[in-house]
């Protein structure tokens, strides 16, 4: 279980998370949602370790994750941030290659079984026509798919995506819902940062809320889900229905 007790963190001394205390349920698909700046992307970066809490600690297994080297948390955990930066001339292959890093030995390049795993990611990713295509001259769409399929390649059972959704056409959006249900039927755990309310709600089986850096509500959404939390959080009037087709909580703006 990745947990999150007491986190405390800012940027040039002006405090964002205060005090957080979060628990990821194992083996579900959380998701994480709440207005710009709430602090989001913050939550994210700090549970990778990319940035360092204040006050706190973020634990898996109740062992502490800043206790453990990058390589054998980078076997653990994968992150997709917000705004990845995509190496000048990299292609897709490599890009994707380069989510077997923690698994490479001191010398050695990619074994049979990595380049099983980058071939397998580029498969489910759509992106076989494009493997040598170099990243930077993809469109916005493609490029996403192809940090996608890096996180896949890394092949870790804790996955952090920050608005994984962005760029993509509502088609694609569907599919990576429906890869992140199928990741997490093989056992993966992700936490992922949506602004599309009603696919947190359909696809993911926990939601944690955010507010001005604190946590409104975490529990499943059925539980959480209402017309006054869209009030107390995003200020939108809205009236929840059912989705007829997941029979999830769905909300329509007034
Ligand atoms: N590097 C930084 N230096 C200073 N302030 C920052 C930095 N990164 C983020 N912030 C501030 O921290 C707050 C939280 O930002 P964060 O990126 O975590 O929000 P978010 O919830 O991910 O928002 P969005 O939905 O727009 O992505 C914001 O007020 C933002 O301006
Ligand atoms: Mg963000």
């Amino acid at each position: 279980m990745l947990t999150i007790e007491n986190l405390t963190i800012g940027y040039a001394g002006v405090v964002i998370l205060d005090g957080l205390n979060i628990t990821i349920p194992q083996g579900k698909i959380t998701a994480l949602i709440g207005p710009n700046g709430c602090g989001k992307s913050t939550l994210l970066k700090t549970i990778s370790g990319s940035l360092k809490p204040t006050k706190g600690k973020v634990s898996l297994a109740g062992q502490d994750l800043s206790k453990l080297s990058h390589k054998t948390k980078a076997q653990l955990l994968s992150i997709l941030p917000q705004s990845p930066i995509t190496p000048e001339g990299i292609s897709v292959r490599q890009l994707v290659s380069c989510g077997r890093n923690p698994y490479l030995s001191h010398w050695g390049g990619l074994s049979q079984q990595d380049r099983d795993e980058v071939q397998a990611a580029l498969i489910e990713t759509g992106l076989c026509d494009l493997a040598d295509r170099a990243v930077d001259s993809l469109s916005g769409g493609q490029r996403q798919r192809v940090w996608i399929a890096m996180v896949l390649a890394q092949d870790t059972d804790y996955i952090l995506l920050d608005e994984p959704t962005t760029y993509l056409d509502l088609t694609y959006q569907v599919e990576l819902m429906e890869m992140m249900q199928k990741m997490n039927r093989r056992g993966k755990t992700l936490v992922v940062v949506l602004h599309d309310l009603n696919q947190a709600c359909r696809y993911c089986d926990h939601l944690i809320v955010m507010k001005k850096g604190a946590i409104i509500a975490q529990d499943e959404p059925h539980k959480v889900f209402n017309s006054q939390l869209l009030k107390e959080v995003f200020s939108l009037n809205a009236t929840i229905m059912m989705d007829p087709i997941a029979n999830k909580p769905m909300c329509i703006p007034l």
